[in-house]
């Protein structure tokens, strides 16, 4: 039975002519059973389950002293902090974006966002996104910092409260189905400190994003990449992808986390420090240093001297996210989804959401130094390249440009998101809104708001029929 499955995936590849793939995970496939109408998605880290707890499931190779760290890691994701200075719970603020990392990524998802259901910033001490903040040139504001801290300990106020409108325009597809895009604008009240006039801000709004495959993303061989980068010239369909290098701990190397591929590893440290206000050995200064209420919560008694979070902690949390198992496909064998994964290819989505990577011998490295040397030498299929694209500024005005620039990244280019799970989401996070900052509410949308080096792809969706429309969805959905 397993076999077939892979024949026919395999027969679908060479029909279509796209690289490498499922013959590598023929090799996989000798060491785990594949249950039928299932397909691996990251080798020996695959799971097989469908339900709400699909992205926070450890993978089959965690055992011994790795479970009990796992499991560690894993508390202290999800653990609410407080303002207390206690270092398994405390550590919050004095302000801060979210109260744990399971907050914001809850089911080590991507919480339903604030912004379609309270018009903004979350209340009772939560927002489920983050909001940058510069100056139109570039610069940092002094009492602001790079993210609005828009939640705060008691007697500390909040930096700023985001509010967004939604601005609403009708289209439609050649056979007559109408869509509808909603254009988010956003604005900032409440400024604690001195009023930022809106001619003087950028402000780019990002919700949470999908863990899965958070190891290997980072196990992922690198020259993969940057060979993508470099032949990734479709000049018949304008694709051509770029790396975004960027140095940080005085290593320069492939950006792969976050919207902009902005980070080369998981922002565990600035995590903590920079959402929570939890200081670390990274970054052990309170992330509002040198703001004009930092010290509003020492007045309280708390203090600021020892930091929050021990290293060997952060490293447990690293663990936790890197070991979680990546869901498997599901319903393969459905006729609809079969013809959806076809339409995938002919609209040449797979040009940027790449369908197969590998990742490098020897697995990853945790912040701490510690390997995992199961992420290695696998097949992985994360539907991205993990590269820069321009994502187009002309539909409705804007289109996804966000004119903030994140390391080589400008504001019309983003990171491939991956797509390997996202066919679950509704049912880990009850939700379906997508893209940087969830301004499309469903697939579809998603898929319109696609311009610039996506703009021939999009248009190849669009013309198409909506039965192959359909089957296209039906197949996203199997990821
Ligand atoms: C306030 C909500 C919030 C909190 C709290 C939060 N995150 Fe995030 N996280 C986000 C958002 C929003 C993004 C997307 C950021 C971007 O594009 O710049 C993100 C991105 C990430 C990514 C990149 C994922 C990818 O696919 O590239 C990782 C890894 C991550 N967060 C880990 C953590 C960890 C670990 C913690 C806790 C220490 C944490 N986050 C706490 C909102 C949050
Ligand atoms: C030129 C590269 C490129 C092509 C071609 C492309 N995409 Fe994308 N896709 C992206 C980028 C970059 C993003 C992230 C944009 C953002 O968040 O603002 C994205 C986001 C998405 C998302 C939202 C994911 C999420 O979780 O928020 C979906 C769904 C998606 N693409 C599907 C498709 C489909 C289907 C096609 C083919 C019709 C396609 N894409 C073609 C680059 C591309």
């Amino acid at each position: 039975m397993m076999k077939q499955v892979c024949l026919l995936t395999c027969a679908l590849a060479i029909s279509f002519a796209f690289s490498s793939c499922e013959d590598d995970d023929k090799m996989d496939m000798d060491t785990i059973e594949v249950p039928d109408g299932y397909a691996l998605s990251a080798g020996t880290s695959t799971v097989f389950l469908a339900s709400s707890i699909a992205y926070d499931t450890e993978a089959s190779w965690v055992s011994g002293s790795y479970a009990s760290r796992f499991t560690n890691g894993d508390g202290l994701y999800d653990d609410v902090r407080t303002s207390s200075n206690s270092q398994d719970v405390g550590g919050l603020g004095p302000v801060y974006a979210g109260y744990s990392c399971g907050s914001c990524h809850r089911n080590a998802g991507r919480t339903r966002p604030t912004l379609w259901s309270e018009g903004g910033s979350g209340s009772y001490g939560f927002s489920s996104m983050l909001i940058y903040v510069s100056r139109r040139n570039g610069a940092q504001f002094r009492d602001y910092g790079r993210v609005l801290h828009d939640q705060a300990i008691y007697g500390v106020e909040p930096e700023g409260k985001l509010h967004v409108e939604y601005e609403y325009q009708t289209f439609s597809f050649p056979d007559g189905e109408t869509y509808e895009l909603a254009k988010p604008n956003y604005t900032i009240t409440e400024w604690y400190a001195d009023s930022i006039a809106p001619e003087d801000l950028f402000c780019t709004v990002r919700i949470p994003l999908r863990h899965v495959g958070m190891g290997q993303m980072m196990a992922i061989d690198r020259t993969e990449i940057e060979a993508l980068a470099a032949k990734s010239n479709y000049p018949e369909y304008g694709i051509s992808g770029r790396v975004n290098y960027i140095t940080e701990k005085g290593v320069t190397g492939v950006g792969l986390s976050g919207n902009k591929a902005q980070h080369l590893d998981l922002t565990v440290e600035l995590g903590f420090s920079s959402d929570m206000g939890v200081t670390n050995s990274r970054y052990p200064e309170e992330i509002c240093e040198g703001q004009a209420q930092v010290n509003q919560g020492s007045l309280m008694g708390l203090s600021y001297d020892q930091l929050d979070i021990s290293t060997e902690d952060m490293e447990d949390v690293d663990l936790y996210m890197q070991s979680l198992g990546v869901p498997a496909r599901r319903n393969v064998n459905d006729e609809q989804v079969i013809l959806g994964e076809q339409k995938f290819y002919e609209a040449k989505c797979h040009l940027c959401h790449v369908t197969t990577l590998h990742t490098r011998p020897g697995g990853s490295t945790l912040l701490n130094g510690t390997q995992l040397p199961w992420l290695g030498g696998q097949t992985i299929h994360p539907y991205s390249d993990f590269l820069l694209h321009d994502m187009g500024s002309e539909i409705m005005g804007v289109g996804l440009n966000d004119n903030y620039v994140s390391g080589m990244a400008m504001g019309n280019e983003w990171r491939t998101t991956p797509l390997w799970g996202i066919g679950l989401q509704e049912r880990v996070n009850g939700h379906t809104y997508f893209l940087h900052d969830g301004r499309a509410r469903n697939l579809v949308e998603a898929i319109m708001w696609h311009g610039g080096e996506a703009e021939a792809s999009k248009n190849l969706f669009k013309q198409m029929s909506k039965a192959d429309r359909d089957a296209m969805i039906a197949f996203i959905n199997s990821l």
